[in-house]
């Protein structure tokens, strides 16, 4: 490719900007051209396009969010707006894209690459929920900034003898819950993937830690279950504790990314680059089994992961 266009997708994750920086330098070290690609797909179909020499990642390696900006475009999901992206990449010289997002944006760089464009996705999200990698942008410093919020809401926690419901995000995954659990060291965690809505059991467990001397009790609980406010009100109805819910939200997203974030994100972003300059398209960069690999798209969109059940199993036992 002479012309590369790189574009941050779906929500926000700190380390994208790493990736992005990454993207460009390597691609002008090569020789080739970079476009940025500002708001998503939907800047694409607007052709809200601005060229990228090296400078224009100049300082940014440390700042949470993306200097493209994102957006979520559902219209990229109809075949007829997908044909006119690959016009517009066309129009612009773009021969081959990085997408930096999730699984919906995944979507549409493999539609692009039916199109003649040349694709590779490279993981960004907080969520940790694509199938095809053990590591996602954005993942590590979300759960560091949930934990230090955890751990500050403990301290008031434990000072008014309550009960305290954190919500974290996550979408239907529990990831973040579960690193959040073990890394606070709550006392109950409820994740999607297995949480069995027995609130009954929840609220025995409360009142037998109360008996034996705990003075707070931390819930950590999945966006993907959600209703922490409701459920506090009934906590607090069945056991006479005081009970209070803190929704963490966008904050997660936030923030300096993690040194993790920063190396993770600047690697994928270079081998993304490098896929398209051995031809390579329609692939997904990945992270697995401490290596980096990468996939074909269709074959990462049908791959499955579940939560470490070991990580499970640990955590609950270390609660007492
Ligand atoms: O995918 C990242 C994420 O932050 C999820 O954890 C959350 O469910 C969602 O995005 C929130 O989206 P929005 O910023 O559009 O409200």
């Amino acid at each position: 490719c002479k012309t590369i266009g790189v574009l941050t997708s779906g929500g926000d994750a700190p380390g994208m900007n790493a990736a992005v920086r990454a993207v460009v330098r390597t691609a002008t070290a090569k020789g080739m051209e970079v476009k940025g690609i500002r708001r998503g797909y939907a800047g694409l179909l607007d052709e809200d396009i601005v060229d990228m020499p090296p400078v224009s990642v100049s300082d940014i390696i440390h700042r949470g969010g993306t200097i493209l900006y994102t957006a979520r475009c559902r219209e990229m999901f109809q075949p007829e707006v997908q044909d006119h992206a690959a016009e517009i990449c066309r129009k612009h010289g773009i021969e081959g894209l990085v997408i930096i997002g999730g699984d919906g944006s995944f979507r549409g760089a493999g539609a692009l690459a039916e199109r003649g464009i040349n694709t590779i996705g490279v993981p960004g999200t907080i969520d940790l929920d694509i199938a095809c990698t053990d590591y996602t942008i954005g993942f590590d410093t979300a759960i560091n900034t949930a934990m230090e919020a955890i751990d500050k809401i403990r301290d008031t926690s434990t000072s008014h003898e309550r009960v305290s419901i954190v919500e974290v995000m996550g979408r239907q995954a529990g990831y973040i819950a579960m690193w959040c659990a073990i890394a606070n060291g709550a006392e109950d965690m409820l994740l999607p993937e297995m949480y069995d809505h027995d609130e009954q059991a929840l609220i025995d467990r409360i009142i037998e830690k109360r008996r034996k001397g705990k003075k707070h009790h931390i819930i950590i609980n999945a966006e993907g279950i959600g209703h922490s406010v409701s459920m506090a009100a009934r906590i607090e109805a069945a056991t006479g504790i005081e009970t209070r819910a803190t929704i963490l939200g966008h904050m997660q997203r936030g923030g300096t990314p993690t040194c993790k974030d920063r190396v993770y994100a600047s690697i994928m972003g270079a081998k993304a680059v490098e896929l398209l300059q051995e031809g390579k398209s329609k692939r997904i960069v990945a992270y697995r089994g401490g290596a980096f690999v990468d996939y074909d798209i269709q074959e990462a969109l049908h791959m499955q992961k579940s939560l470490p059940e070991d990580y499970i199993r640990i955590s609950k036992s270390l609660i007492r």
